[in-house]
């Protein structure tokens, strides 16, 4: 069944242009700046408070404090920057840490389009697709900084035996370790209705 849904999104999305602008629908061009500008507004936001709050538990209680925090802040800190104007934000990942982040047949279209890039030396550039009453925006997440490897690194030389212990205490089904700087750890995946992006133009005009 599951392969079945598989098929059917590859058969769905799988021949869109390279750079993403087809997905359910053409994207009306119009709106595509406009799509674009917010969707790296609120990633910019939403990135810069996940990294202050990891540094501050970091630096107040190591590793292991930062494990348990990231453990019950992430998903309450993304939900709350969602929440103000019915924009909806996630983390995602072809190999999650909390099983809640597994990327969706779309998010997986991004995630190898965005490997892709990496692997020709490029910098990804975000995709942009609209589905009905939405337009959907992915931007690449990388292992950009030594900071990450703590967690998400080689366990025993990045990732020390204690912390290692704890994550897998944490996540039973964890598949983010063993990446290095410069892979693709996941995407920021944002959802903005139609009508957001329209009353934006409309301010605009
Ligand atoms: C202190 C340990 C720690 C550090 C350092 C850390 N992470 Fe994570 N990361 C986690 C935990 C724990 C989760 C799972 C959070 C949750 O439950 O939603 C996670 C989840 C993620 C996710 C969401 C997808 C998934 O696997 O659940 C991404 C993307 C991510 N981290 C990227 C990064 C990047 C990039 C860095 C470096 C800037 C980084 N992380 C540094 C602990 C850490």
């Amino acid at each position: 069944m599951r392969n079945c849904f598989i098929l059917f999104f590859l058969l769905l999305f799988g021949c869109g242009h390279p750079n993403g602008e087809t997905g359910t629908e053409t994207l009306a061009r119009k709106d595509l700046p406009a799509v674009k500008q917010k969707g790296s507004e609120i990633t910019g936001q939403a990135f810069n408070t996940l990294s202050s709050n990891l540094k501050q538990a970091m630096s107040e209680g190591g590793v292991a404090y930062a494990l348990e925090f990231c453990n019950v802040k992430a998903i309450p800190l993304t939900d709350s920057l969602s929440q103000y104007t019915g924009i909806e934000i996630r983390r995602s990942s072809h190999r999650p840490r909390n099983p809640r982040n597994r990327a969706d047949s779309l998010e997986m279209k991004s995630i190898r389009e965005f490997m892709a890039r990496i692997e020709q030396n490029e910098e990804p550039e975000p995709i942009t697709y609209r589905s009905k009453n939405t337009y959907i925006y992915h931007a690449p997440i990388k292992i950009n900084n030594g900071l990450c490897l703590n967690c998400h690194g080689q366990p025993g030389t990045d990732i020390s035996e204690q912390n290692l212990a704890l994550i897998n205490k944490l996540y039973t089904e964890d598949q983010a370790t063993g990446f290095s700087i410069g892979d693709l750890r996941g995407i920021w995946s944002i959802e903005i209705p139609k009508t957001v992006i329209d009353s934006l133009q409309a301010a605009a005009n």
